[in-house]
C-alpha cells in the first residue's frame, strides 16, 4: 500500500507512540485487503465501549494511548449502562466504575462521550459519497445504504485508529465495484410494523451473508423502517450495504444481471417470529425497546401506549436511546409519562450489553430481531421477539 512521506514518518513513530500504533493498525488492514492507499474520512463511530465487551485488558490498551488526540469528529457505540442514571438501572458500582473509566479514557483522546448506535440521529450525518469509519453494524448499514456514505464495518480498534489518523484504507465499500447488488429479494409479505422490517432484515441477512441485497417491494419504507431493516441485516450476517428499489440513493446503479433471486412472503415472515425466535409470552421481567436506539417518534409511541397505565410489580420497561433523543423526549413530556407508568428511558446504554443476569432479570421481550439475537447471546437470558405493542404489553398490569 502506498504511504505518503508523512504517513511513513507516523509509522516509524516520529509523531509518538499512539499515532504509530494507530497507523500500524491501518497499514495492517490495508495490506490484508490490498488497499492501494489511505483515504481521508470525515467521522468515526467507535465500538468497544461497554465494559462487558472490553474487559480489563481493553481498558489498559485504551489508557496506553493517552497523550494523543483524535483528528476528526468521533463518537462512541453504546455502553453497558446509562452513564448518569446507572444506579437507577440497578448496575453494580464496581461495573459502573470500570465503565466510567473507559469513557474517561476516550474523552482524554478527544472522543465525544456520546454513546449511540444511531449517530445519524445525533447530527453525525455524512453526505452522499462521503467516506467515514463507523463500527456498529446497523449504523454502518444505514450510512452506506440510506445515506449513500461509504464505510466498511470497522472494528473498535480500526475505527479509533481512523479517528486518530483521520484516514482509512481504501478497500471494500469505499470502492464503486463493491457496491453492486449480489442478490435480489422480492418482498411479497405485507410489512405492517417496524418489527416486521426487523424480521425481514434478519431473514435476508442470514441469506445474504456478506453479500449486498437488493430489495423490491418496499416502496413505502420510511426512515424508521430502514433503521430496523439495517439492524436486522447487520445482526444476522455480515451485510454492510443494501439497496431498496425506488427508495435508497444508489438503487439505480446497483442492479447487475444474473444475480440470484429470492422471495420473502407471509410464510417467511411468520417463520422469523415463530422459528428463529420465540413469541412474547403474557409476562416477562423486562420489556426493552430501542435497538437500534429509539428515535423520538418511537419514544412517543411507547409514551402513548403506557399513558395512564401501570407496569406490573416486579417487571420493568426500559427504552434505550441517545442522550440527545432523551433530552428531546423530556422536553416533549414523553419521559414523564413513561416514568409515571413505572418505566424508564435510559441514554447511552444497550440492552444486550447490560449485565442483566446480575440484575436478576431472566426474561426479556424485545421488538428488534437484533436485540433478540444479541441479548440472548451476550446477556444469556430468555429473549422473546414481537412488535412494540406486544413487547410493552408483556410488562403492563391487566
Ligand atoms: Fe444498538 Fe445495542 Fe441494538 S448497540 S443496535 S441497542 S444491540
Amino acid at each position: 500500500m502506498y504511504l505518503t512521506s508523512r504517513e511513513e514518518r507516523i509509522l516509524k513513530g516520529e509523531e509518538g507512540y499512539a499515532r504509530q500504533k494507530a497507523m500500524e493498525i491501518l497499514v495492517a488492514l490495508g495490506e490484508i485487503y490490498e488497499a492501494d492507499r489511505l483515504i481521508p474520512v470525515s467521522s468515526a463511530q467507535i465500538a468497544g465501549v461497554s465494559y462487558t465487551s472490553l474487559g480489563d485488558d481493553g481498558i489498559e490498551w485504551l489508557e496506553s494511548l493517552e497523550g494523543t488526540h483524535v483528528t476528526i469528529p468521533a463518537m462512541l457505540n453504546p455502553a453497558g449502562m446509562d452513564l448518569e442514571n446507572w444506579r437507577r438501572m440497578g448496575i453494580d458500582p464496581e461495573y459502573a466504575r470500570k465503565q466510567l473509566r473507559i469513557i474517561e479514557a476516550y474523552k482524554r483522546l478527544g472522543v465525544r462521550p456520546l454513546c449511540s448506535c444511531t449517530p445519524y440521529l445525533l447530527g453525525m450525518v455524512p453526505m452522499f459519497g462521503e467516506h467515514v469509519a463507523w463500527s456498529e453494524s446497523s449504523a454502518v448499514c444505514y450510512a452506506n445504504s440510506v445515506l449513500g456514505a461509504r464505510t466498511n464495518r470497522e472494528g473498535g480498534p480500526s475505527a479509533l485508529a481512523s479517528a486518530i489518523i483521520g484516514k482509512t484504507p481504501n478497500y471494500g465499500y469505499h470502492l464503486d465495484e463493491n457496491r453492486k447488488a449480489g442478490l435480489v429479494i422480492e418482498v411479497e409479505a405485507k410489512l405492517r410494523t417496524i418489527s416486521d422490517y426487523s424480521a425481514l432484515g434478519y431473514w435476508a441477512g442470514k441469506l445474504a451473508g456478506s453479500n449486498v441485497p437488493y430489495f423490491r417491494g418496499l416502496k413505502g419504507a420510511d426512515n424508521a423502517c430502514l433503521k430496523a431493516l439495517s439492524a436486522g441485516l447487520g445482526a444476522a450476517g455480515g451485510v454492510a450495504l443494501y439497496h431498496v428499489e425506488d427508495v435508497t440513493p444508489e438503487h439505480k446503479t446497483a442492479l447487475v444481471e444474473d444475480v440470484e433471486r429470492h422471495r420473502f412472503g407471509e410464510a417467511e415472515l411468520k417463520e422469523v417470529y415463530l422459528d428463529y425466535f420465540k413469541p412474547i409470552p403474557d409476562h416477562v421481567d423486562l420489556a426493552a425497546v430501542g435497538c437500534p436506539h429509539a428515535s423520538l417518534d418511537e419514544v412517543k409511541e411507547v409514551a402513548e401506549f403506557v399513558n395512564g397505565r401501570r407496569i406490573r410489580e416486579g417487571s420493568r420497561l426500559w427504552v434505550f436511546t441517545s442522550i440527545a433523543v432523551k433530552e428531546m423526549a423530556k422536553r416533549c413530556g414523553y419521559l414523564d409519562i413513561i416514568r409515571a407508568a413505572g418505566g424508564e428511558v435510559y441514554a447511552d446504554g444497550c440492552m444486550a450489553l447490560a449485565p442483566l443476569r446480575d440484575m436478576g432479570i431472566k426474561s426479556v421481550a424485545v421488538n428488534s430481531s437484533k436485540a433478540a439475537f444479541y441479548t440472548h447471546l451476550l446477556a444469556r437470558v430468555d429473549v422473546y421477539f414481537g412488535n412494540l405493542r406486544q413487547c410493552v404489553e408483556s410488562v403492563m398490569e391487566e
